[in-house]
């Protein structure tokens, strides 16, 4: 069946609020559109667990800082309405941001602590701008669960918090990583890229793989495996680190010693273009 757009707000959530009643089970992929594979797997796995897939696509302008890359975005609606049909979406959610945030506009929503270190450190506004969104999207939608991709580690963790504390009523499923066959974690902003940065790109992924191979080996000190893992990338001149951090992977507090359930995330400037990824470990011990 071909999916269906939907640009207008109320047509979207008369349409939901229908689906609820005849009793349909709605699974929601929230994006910011240019979907590659890691997008399509989040609406495949949405596919299998509900009855009408809604995939939205919205550059939130919310979520950016002043110089950050708002304005080019990639965006292209038709290639994302093909490629969500293809994957299973039965539903494209595209609205304006005039009608999304009308002015004047004053309302936002904060997830605190959480949004703090790691990505919140260096982009202020970031977390409110998706968590805004995100509830605006959840109201409008409507959906029973909603799938998020654990490249961004940090944003599902502050989503979950935020659906605990606001009694949303639906779950939030976390979806792994999609790598190239090389490594490197598929993003939007890949496209940024020229081919040497591309491959200097890789350095993310292998930083990981060196904490991986050391905490196979038994190593459990941060300091020792953040050392060896800054190596890694500072070895291409390209490359600028913004954080490199071994955190809880419930509270994001920094741990000495690695224990527990533990997220390793990074995020590094690659030239112009900032990318991030991580790994999460259960149970160390
Ligand atoms: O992960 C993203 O693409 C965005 O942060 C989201 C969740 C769609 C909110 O704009």
């Amino acid at each position: 069946m071909a999916v269906r757009l939907i640009k207008s707000i109320p047509e979207m959530q008369s349409e939901a609020e229908s689906l609820r009643l005849a009793g349909k089970r709605i699974g929601f992929v929230p994006t910011m559109g240019y979907l590659h594979e890691g997008h399509l797997s989040l609406v495949r796995l949405a596919r299998e667990r509900a009855d009408v897939v809604v995939v939205s696509i919205f550059v939130n302008p919310t979520q950016f800082g002043p110089n950050e890359d708002y304005d080019r975005y990639p965006r292209d609606l038709d290639r994302d309405l093909r490629l969500a049909e293809e994957a299973g979406a039965d539903i494209v959610f595209n609205p304006s941001v005039e009608d999304m945030y009308p002015q004047p506009y004053h309302t936002y929503v904060l997830v605190e602590k959480l949004t703090e270190p790691l990505c919140g450190a260096s982009r202020p506004n970031f977390f409110r701008g998706v968590t805004t969104v995100v509830t605006k999207l959840f109201h409008i939608v409507k959906p029973h669960f909603a799938v998020f991709g654990q490249k961004d580690a940090q944003q599902a963790i502050v989503i979950q918090q935020m659906v605990r504390d606001l009694n949303f009523d639906l779950d939030i499923v976390v979806a792994p990583i999609v790598r190239e066959e090389d490594g490197l974690a598929l993003s939007s902003r890949n496209t940024y890229l020229n081919p040497q940065e591309r491959q200097d790109a890789l350095v993310l992924y292998r930083a990981l793989q060196k904490a991986r191979q050391l905490i196979d080996g038994g190593e459990r000190s941060s300091e020792v495996i953040l050392r060896e893992m800054r190596k890694i990338v500072e070895s291409v001149p390209s490359s600028r680190i913004d954080y490199i951090s071994i955190v809880d992977a419930e509270t994001l507090q920094d741990l000495r010693e690695l224990r527990g359930d533990v997220l390793i995330a990074l995020a590094v400037w690659i030239g112009q273009t900032r990318l991030i990824d991580n790994m999460i470990l259960r149970g160390l011990r």
